[in-house]
């Protein structure tokens, strides 16, 4: 069920329209978006179903008025000759006038052309949309992105997707954007011109409504869009650095104010600016090929992570992480999803697993167990300062406990992971996780109980740094260090951005991390690829 461009599509390039604003805009970008008029950033589509779709645009009338009333067309071919569908919705500023609609009626597996119409007649740019499948299913292709860190680096990874045909359904696990201010970017490291608003953390309403505008200029994120529909879940930078329940690592009350209305304030712009339904948590049906989970792991349930550097910098630490393994990292209470989540999917997995071959449960983080190898501090910078040097030091003292280098993740959550693996073994699921947040490749053969559990296909950034940041050693000794110290891994790439395709059939899964040549300069040049397969029934990579 491949998407295929209709050539006439391809002659009518011009329906689809470049984005009313393109970055970089340097000093001038401010002025545009506030000031901007009509349909400012282009379609989306998402939340698919088999025959439906949320449709999404942004329209800010010429006039001052309250509101405005915008139909919505859907056609099945691009010059919108034969309208199938369609609908109306009321937006405003009370909603930075983003406008959702979820048309019906659609047939199942079938591509669709869509538009706005404003009451001045005016029409928006014109997106491309494709419902899921229905029963047997050859194959799908979804594409997955992580952590798009923007004064870093063009979205190239956004870009080569988008111009490809083989992929049905985008899905993005997270770091949809970044809430940091420009001062936050290294030195030397921000493409000149890329430039954030507003200037500085994002906090408030209008702050995250101005950081979604300025994100969603980007032609290349504006053209995925249009390409495709997307699945979206917010990882942590949405709202703030490391976020759980009650509060985040990057939010400090008594200086940033409280935290619950910051929260309510990212919840409320990410469901206005993204093509998705207010619902926290979603499966989508692809066929009797898949079911795909929508989760949330941050923001509602998740539990304060456990804090391991007392005991890491304790004057007898190995004493103190001892006590920290047996004790607190291991709380039964301390959740990622929240009983009610794990409840629900633990029940889908029982009912879809009958009638799905694939369990895919799309995560903001990886629940693949990843220790740090003894070596590493071999492979530091060399102008490492003493403070990471002791950093990474901690993390090797942390691995010889049986500890793990990263607590944000599922790492972090050990009876939490548990329970949710056994969850899929207990429904006898094919099951298939899908990551992003750690802006490095990583594939691992889950295991519980001593007991296959699934794979997890965990995707590098499309351009927030990663590990190389720290590490210069040679990447393949590197990536070769990690594996050897951990037993779920199997491959991994520390280096290199891009993003993931995931190729999915009744008899395997493949994966496929493609590796961008660069995110400093526009280009889609891919430099490398790497694939990886799971038969259905086997639960492991295959050889
Ligand atoms: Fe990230």
């Amino acid at each position: 069920m491949v998407m295929q461009i209709d050539r006439r599509c391809m002659i009518l390039g011009g329906v689809w329209g470049i984005g009313a604003l393109a970055l970089p805009a340097g000093r001038a970008l401010a002025a545009d978006l506030i000031g901007a008029r009509g349909f400012t950033h282009a379609v989306a589509s998402g939340e698919p179903g088999a025959d439906s779709m949320l449709l999404w645009t942004r329209y800010v009338p010429a006039s001052e008025v309250e509101s405005a009333r915008l139909d919505v067309e859907v056609a099945i071919d691009p010059d919108f000759v034969r309208i199938v569908g369609g609908g109306t919705v009321r937006t405003g500023g009370y909603r930075d006038w983003t406008a959702k609609v979820t048309v019906d009626g659609l047939q199942p597996g079938t591509s669709y052309w869509y538009r706005f119409v404003a009451p001045d007649g005016s029409k928006s740019p014109v997106g491309r949309t494709r419902t899921l499948p229905q029963g047997d299913v050859p194959r799908f292709g979804l594409g997955v992105f992580s952590c798009s860190n923007l004064p870093y680096g063009w979205f190239n990874a956004y870009a080569h997707a988008a111009a490809r045909d083989d992929l049905d359904l985008w899905l993005h696990v997270g770091d949809y954007i970044y809430e940091y201010g420009n001062a936050s970017v290294r030195p030397g490291q921000g493409i000149v011109g890329r430039t954030l608003m507003p200037d500085t953390e994002i906090l408030a309403i209008a702050d995250y409504r101005l950081r979604y505008a300025t994100y969603r200029a980007d032609p290349d994120l504006q053209r995925l869009h249009q390409m495709a529909p997307m699945v979206a879940l917010w990882d942590d930078h949405e709202s703030a650095n490391d976020s759980w329940e009650g509060g985040a690592q990057n939010h400090q009350a008594d200086k940033e104010g409280d935290w619950n209305t910051r929260r309510a304030a990212a919840m409320q712009v990410y469901r206005e600016w993204m093509p998705v339904s207010d619902e926290p948590w979603k499966a989508y049906d692809i066929g009797t090929l898949a079911t795909l989970y929508r989760t949330e792991s941050r923001l509602l349930a998740r539990t304060r992570p456990a804090d391991i550097t007392a005991a890491a910098s304790a004057p007898d630490a190995d004493a103190a992480l001892k006590a920290f393994h047996d004790g607190v990292w291991q709380d039964p209470s301390a959740t990622m999803l929240g009983s009610t989540q794990e409840s629900w999917l633990a029940h889908a997995f029982r009912a879809n697993a009958r009638t799905t071959a694939w369990q895919m449960v799309g995560m903001g983080t990886i629940i693949g167990r990843t220790v740090m190898p003894a070596n590493v501090t071999d492979w530091l910078r060399p102008d490492a300062n003493a403070k990471l040097v002791q950093r990474y030091r901690n993390s090797v003292r942390m691995a010889q406990n049986g500890l793990p280098m990263w607590m944000d993740r599922w790492d972090g959550y050990p009876a939490a992971r548990s329970r949710l693996l056994r969850s899929a073994q207990a429904a006898d699921s094919d099951l298939i996780m899908l990551a992003g947040d750690s802006h490095n490749a990583w594939a691992y053969g889950l295991v519980e109980d001593g007991q296959p559990a699934g794979v997890e296909f965990a995707g590098q950034a499309v351009t927030s740094g990663g590990m190389e940041g720290d590490l210069r050693g040679d990447p393949t000794a590197v990536a070769r260090g990690f594996v050897a110290a951990n037993r779920e891994l199997k491959w991994a790439n520390t280096h290199q951005r891009g993003y993931m395709m995931i190729d999915i059939s009744r008899d395997r899964v493949t994966g496929e991390w493609l590796f961008l040549d660069t995110i400093k300069a526009r280009s889609t040049r891919i430099a490398s690829t790497h694939r990886m397969s799971v038969e259905r029934g086997r639960r492991v990579f295959s050889a």
